[in-house]
């Protein structure tokens, strides 16, 4: 029987290292980060429609303010790109029912793109090849490469071009989220204007990090966490420096700004330590919603057909 709907699984991600190089003339970055992907998912389902009806887009989830449901929305660019370079017209709804938080440094909106990508090359059996994918990725957003991935990676260059990162064991981790989201742009041009007449290295990849994920030592990755971005967030918005305070406090073993932030991702030594600040988080009254999960997890992949 052909198939007529596929649901996809994708997760969110925490950056363990975000090291940012001096502003290139194309307006990006250089970086080195190693992204891990966690156990907190949003699911894509893509359903055939009538012929000739397009693509109609909707968001789902408690917490959506501000995801665009038109094809200003990731998905819908990977909707866009695949229908123009393999030649296949995309009659259909896609429902994304979203838990990653919106806007807060988790990669919500490039994981609906590899999503979408994964999704519709089962849905149109368009056999893609892994590179193919990727290719697709790269034109859509620097972190939507790992989101097809998941796992733990490096990224180089934009952030795009990955390497696997060794690493064992399973890591706990506490995310306080905020209500209100930040711009990926605004926190990169606070960062440049934080650094102006500074002389800024290019980024390499943290060995002791990388040692410890080897290792899988979970104290030694909390005290090796890094993000260059954690000061424009937190110049951006104050309020993180208050979160951070509290993590450490009630005894995480390393906290740090998520990608570009707001969300602030605790390392807790393991589920008990989790729950217990995630108790005192939500009472500190200084966190919008408290969410644990774990990493790493797989990438975008199927979870049902029909
Ligand atoms: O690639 P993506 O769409 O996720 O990037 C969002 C914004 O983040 C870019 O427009 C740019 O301002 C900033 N960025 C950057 N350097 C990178 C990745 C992102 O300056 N390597």
């Amino acid at each position: 029987m052909a198939t007529n709907s596929v649901t996809v699984r994708v997760p969110a991600k925490v950056n363990l290292q975000l090291s940012v190089g001096p502003r290139e003339n194309d307006g990006f970055h250089g970086l080195v980060t190693v992204f891990q992907a966690i156990s907190i998912y949003d699911d894509l389902t893509i359903t055939h429609a009538a012929p000739g009806s397009g693509l109609a887009l909707s968001i789902t989830g408690d917490h959506i303010a501000g995801v665009p449901a038109d094809e200003t929305n990731l998905a819908a660019k990977a909707a866009q790109i695949i229908a123009k370079e393999y030649d296949v017209e995309i009659d259909a709804t896609m429902q994304i029912l979203k838990t990653i938080p919106v806007a807060g440094g988790m990669a919500g909106g490039s994981a609906n793109a590899a999503a979408a990508i994964v999704a519709i090359d089962a849905l149109y059996s368009l056999g893609m090849t892994r590179e193919e994918m990727v290719k697709v990725a790269r034109q859509l957003g620097s972190d939507v490469p790992f989101m097809l991935n998941g796992g733990t990676a490096i990224g180089r260059g934009r952030g795009d071009e990955l390497t696997a990162a060794l690493s064992r064991g399973t890591y706990h981790w506490v995310l306080a989220l905020s209500s209100a989201g930040l711009s990926t742009p605004s926190v990169y041009a606070e960062c440049d204007r934080l650094r102006a007449g500074l002389i800024i290295a290019n980024p390499q990849a943290s060995d002791k990090l990388m040692q410890s994920l080897l290792a899988a030592d979970e104290i030694s990755v909390g005290k090796h966490l890094i993000n260059d971005l954690q000061s424009a967030a937190c110049s951006l918005r104050p309020a993180l420096r208050l979160i951070l305070d509290v993590g450490q406090e009630y005894g995480a073993l390393g906290g740090i700004v998520s990608g570009s932030g707001p969300t602030v991702a605790f390392l807790v030594s393991d589920e008990e330590a989790g729950l217990d600040l995630a108790v005192a988080l939500t009472a500190s009254g200084v966190v919008g919603s408290v969410a644990r999960a774990t990493g790493p997890v797989p990438g975008a992949r199927v979870i049902e057909t029909r």
